[in-house]
């Protein structure tokens, strides 16, 4: 029986993630873990795939070691792992608690690492490690400061990792998105004293953005632009950190 884990399947690219996977009836089952037991059960009933639901906090020590045991005990045949968990604030060093700010590193990285490492002794021959970071990884960003950073954690890791696993016939997909509106993730963001950013123009749909990565991460790309903003983004990565960091501070007043 093969299986999806999905991180942040309560809301946004997580849930999607498991809506897309089941509609095509990729695996026999879907493992789907976040906080929000109540939307992991409206999940579960929207799926036609049979869902198997994980109320944990991705960056408690119990909670992880107790699904640690749970892999250990069922050896399950994991051929997706998805990395949706995360989030970000706006705002800089001054408008952003330093202990929110901590909790963003521990739960994109740190958490990144700790489900990816327990998982990667579950999967076999074209599983598939699908890790959500952002476009926010190519660059650093003044008022996204932390956020951007543990972002680019993550994709020096993804990339880092495929590399690690080639011969193993199991990939490692770095998704990169540009803003997308019909997440929970901007309003999140947003919560903080800071108006950095004011609009969020040319933002993507969520449903666009799983499609387009999960193709990428069947044809095994390190890394995944799912829009026009963050392809073209990542071409303008060969100018300096600086000169980005300009544009960004004109960019962000518009
Ligand atoms: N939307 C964007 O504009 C955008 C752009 C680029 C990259 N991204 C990245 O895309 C990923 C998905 O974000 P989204 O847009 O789908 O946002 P979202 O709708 O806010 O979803 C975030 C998910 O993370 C889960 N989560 C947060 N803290 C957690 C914790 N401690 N333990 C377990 N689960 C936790 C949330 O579930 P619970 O609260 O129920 O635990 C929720 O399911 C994130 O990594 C984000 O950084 C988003």
């Amino acid at each position: 029986m093969s299986i999806a884990i999905i991180t942040g399947a309560s809301s946004g690219l997580g849930a999607e993630y498991a809506r897309q996977i089941s509609e095509k009836n990729k695996v026999d089952e879907i493992w789907v873990i976040a906080r929000r037991i109540e939307r992991l059960e409206a999940l579960k009933k929207e799926l036609s795939v049979p869902v198997r639901i994980f109320q944990m906090d991705l960056v408690n020590d119990e909670n992880m070691e107790r699904f640690r045991q749970t892999l250990s005990d069922e050896k399950p045949d994991v051929a997706y792992l998805i990395h949706a968990a995360g989030f970000g604030k706006i705002g800089t060093y001054q408008q952003i608690d330093r202990k929110v700010s901590m909790g963003m590193v521990r739960l994109n990285c740190e958490a990144a690492v700790d489900i990816t490492e327990s998982v990667i002794p579950y999967l076999r021959r074209k599983s598939r490690i699908i890790e959500i970071a952002s476009t926010s990884a190519f660059q650093p960003f003044q008022g996204l400061n932390v956020y951007a950073a543990s972002k680019a954690f993550l994709l020096r890791y993804s990339r880092a990792l495929g590399v690690e696993l080639l011969g193993t016939g199991i990939t490692v997909t770095a998704v990169c998105p540009y803003w997308i509106k019909d997440t929970e993730f901007i309003p999140v963001a947003g919560e903080t004293k800071s108006t950095a950013i004011r609009h969020f123009a040319f933002a993507s749909k969520k449903k666009n953005v799983v499609a387009v990565s999960l193709f990428f991460a069947e044809k095994g790309f390190p890394v995944c632009t799912p829009g026009i903003v963050s392809s073209i983004h990542r071409v303008m990565t060969v100018l300096p950190d600086s000169v980005l960091q300009l544009i960004w501070s004109g960019l962000r007043r518009l």
